[in-house]
């Protein structure tokens, strides 16, 4: 038998595959602690979690079964890689599967940074008609600077494209992309001609604090910075301050550097779209992340390992 911890809510169509698989006996244990985790652990052969739970170098070192950690997403932030790779445990995860939904999350983002829409809906709760305080800017003929133009990056330049916007693109390795008009260029020159930019990258220790206050001081005036992907990729007291200096026009943040106990006075600036890092929360991306992520793991066992 194969035993599966489960310890972040993953869909039912995922946990179905365990439930049919005569070889396979798994448990759900969400909002464990470390403490928690490293006892509950041990005879599991396979960890399954979203991004909630921590998979620290300490409960890697407490598990004397495990053979593969599963992460339902594309970040691997949440898991001590290295810890694993040294003891031998596989780490996989769903990298492009929730690229619809995230790359559909910025574009809705850019949107509601343009046309003010957050803003106005809550005035319209408020009772209020505000139509004079919300004139907007449109999409159409504004430059998009994509930084990191991966499976996501790509998907955003595709619709922004369509929308009519021109594309600049910053990515360490040369992008190849047929259907889309767009120039390469470094990062600094990007920043300083964007209308809008958007942030595709995973967070390492290249990417982190990666658009600090000389980057944003870069940044056109009267742009607006997206951030889809990690909080950490940028300075937040440097953003909160150029956003209050006048010099950016706005920013819709859906990930911050803690999370879930973000930065309250950010979100709270009127120039700030704040969403609860929902970019890959869709039923669609939820469903194929967790039945990926879950064949995956059964798929990897079951080729290096039998336990009877
Ligand atoms: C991912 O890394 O897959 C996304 O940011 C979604 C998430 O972490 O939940």
């Amino acid at each position: 038998m194969y035993k599966i911890l489960v310890t972040d809510p993953l869909r039912q169509n995922a946990l179905q595959i365990f439930e049919e698989a005569p070889d396979v006996h798994y448990e759900t244990h969400y909002g464990l602690s470390e403490d928690e985790l490293i006892e509950k652990i041990k005879p599991f052969n396979a960890v399954l979690v979203r991004s909630a739970t921590q998979i620290s170098a300490k409960i890697i070192a407490a598990a004397e079964n495990l053979k593969v950690i599963g992460r339902a997403g594309s970040g691997l932030d949440n898991i001590d890689v290295k810890a694993a790779e040294k003891k031998g445990i596989k780490v996989l995860n769903t990298p492009g599967t929730n690229a619809p939904a995230v790359a559909e999350m910025t574009i809705a983002c850019l949107f509601a940074v343009a046309r003010n829409i957050a803003r106005a809906d809550h005035t319209m709760k408020q009772g209020l008609w505000e139509k004079k305080a919300f004139s907007g800017i449109e999409l159409n003929e504004r430059t998009l600077g994509i930084v990191g133009c991966g499976t996501i990056g790509k998907s955003v330049a595709r619709k922004a494209y369509a929308l009519g916007m021109q594309i600049v693109v910053y990515n360490r390795s040369r992008v190849e992309m047929d259907d889309v008009p767009f120039e390469q260029i470094g990062l600094d020159d990007l920043l300083r001609r964007a209308d809008f930019v958007s942030l595709h990258l995973a967070l390492s220790e290249e990417t982190r604090g990666l658009l600090g206050d000389r980057e944003l001081a870069l940044m056109k005036k009267d742009s607006y910075l997206i951030n889809t992907s990690r909080g950490e990729i940028v300075d937040e007291q440097a953003l909160l301050s150029h956003l209050e200096k006048g010099h950016l026009a706005g920013a819709a943040l859906d990930v911050f550097c803690n999370e879930p106990d973000y930065n309250k006075q950010l979100a709270a600036n009127a120039k700030v779209v704040a969403t609860p890092h929902i970019g890959a929360v869709t039923k669609e991306s939820q469903e194929r992340v967790g039945v990926r992520i879950a064949d995956l793991t059964l798929e990897f066992l079951r080729s290096k390992y039998i336990f009877l």
